[in-house]
């Protein structure tokens, strides 16, 4: 290290990019923003003058040559990470990357290779796993509060209209890819266990505009699984929603059930007569989750400064990859998949 902060560099400063880019900016203890890389001008501008930073990189080969950079946050479209995160673990650099670790099992591989071969830090951008109310509910499943694990059932119904790279299955891998990873991450962090069979169905219901172009596009999907140790599964995931950004996760016990997450914002409900109930409903993933993000950088941070291994490893991006291609196939060929390791 150069200084006695971590030198971080954000490569990608789109939507996702620019929450991690202010975080290191402004106030993850240890670590400091010292360039971002972006290829796009525009979106570059935007981040340069948003962060008032100085180094700004279109290249992310440039950003692995600049040796005040220790760590990289890969926040590209999902079919750059690959080869983003092993020529940053060839550089010597330590990588928190995005969920979806990337298209296939078989790409994380040479990335987990890739970092343990160059001794760095790898970690996926699970944020839930640092969400307090996800983690008190863990807790909660794991002092036996519902008894015995019966059921996992999370949701995930964004707002946003698709960005034009994830309309494309071929570079997104699809909702169940951009939207579920973190269900299915969730699942496999609350049964302790690993998918055994899934079973999806999925279509276009509320992008026409993207039907002729991108036939195999789905904006709605609704999975089954069963798992190792016996557990079940449900997660269903929809983008386009339009009435605001769902995030909800029932466990089913042998003696209770647990509930977290809900769709108003604030808890405050106001009644008139014109109107009834009425509550603003949770708007995006960016305020809904802004201290898990932090949390999450700031872990990413603690771990590479204490040596210890990350919360989320290279391992579960992997398995989360493994259930998403899982998913698309159970689509396309209408059955169960079977997944063995
Ligand atoms: N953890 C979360 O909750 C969460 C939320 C949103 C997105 N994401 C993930 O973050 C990633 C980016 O998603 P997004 O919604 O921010 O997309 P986006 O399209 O808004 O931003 C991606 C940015 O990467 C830039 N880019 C493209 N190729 C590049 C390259 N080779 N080098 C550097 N930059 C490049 C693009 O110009 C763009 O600005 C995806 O993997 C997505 O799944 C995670």
């Amino acid at each position: 290290m150069k200084s006695d902060k971590l030198g971080v560099c954000v490569i990608g400063a789109g939507r996702a990019g620019l929450i991690h880019a202010v975080n290191f900016a402004k106030g993850i203890k240890n670590a400091r923003l010292t360039a971002i890389c972006e290829p796009n001008h525009e979106a570059a501008e935007k981040a340069r003058q948003e962060l008032e930073l100085e180094r700004h990189y279109p290249d992310y080969r440039q950003a692995l040559d600049d040796d005040q950079v220790d760590a990289v946050v890969v926040v590209t479209p999902t079919d750059y990470h690959r080869d983003i995160v092993v020529s940053a673990a060839e550089a010597g650099k330590h990588i928190l990357c995005e969920k979806p670790m990337a298209m296939t099992v078989g790409e994380c591989d040479e990335m987990i290779t890739a970092t343990e071969k160059n001794n760095v830090v790898l970690q996926i951008g699970f944020m839930r796993r640092f969400d307090q109310n996800f983690v008190y509910a863990r807790e909660q499943v794991r002092q036996g509060a519902i008894g015995d694990v019966v059921l996992v059932k999370s949701l995930t119904r964004g707002p946003s209209i698709p960005q034009r790279w994830q309309y494309d299955i071929a570079k997104s891998n699809g909702p169940l890819a951009e939207v579920n990873s973190h269900d299915i991450d969730t699942l496999r962090w609350f049964t302790e266990s690993e998918f055994e069979h899934v079973y999806a169905i999925a279509g276009n219901y509320r992008c026409p505009e993207a039907r002729d172009e991108f036939p195999d596009f789905y904006d709605n999907v609704l999975m089954t699984a069963s798992f190792a140790n016996g557990m079940q599964g449900s997660i269903d995931g929809a983008v386009s929603v339009g009435y605001g950004y769902d995030a909800r996760l029932e466990v089913v016990g042998t003696e209770g059930v647990l509930f977290v997450g809900r769709l108003d914002q604030t808890g405050v409900v106001t009644c008139n007569r014109s109107n009834g109930l009425k509550a603003p409903a949770v708007e995006s993933w960016r305020s809904l989750f802004s201290d898990a993000y932090r949390n999450e950088d700031q872990g990413f941070v603690d771990t590479i400064m204490k040596g210890k291994p990350p919360v989320v490893s290279g391992h579960d991006g992997k398995m989360a990859v493994k259930v998403v291609n899982a998913g698309n196939q159970s689509i396309i060929e209408k059955k169960p998949i079977a997944l063995n390791e």
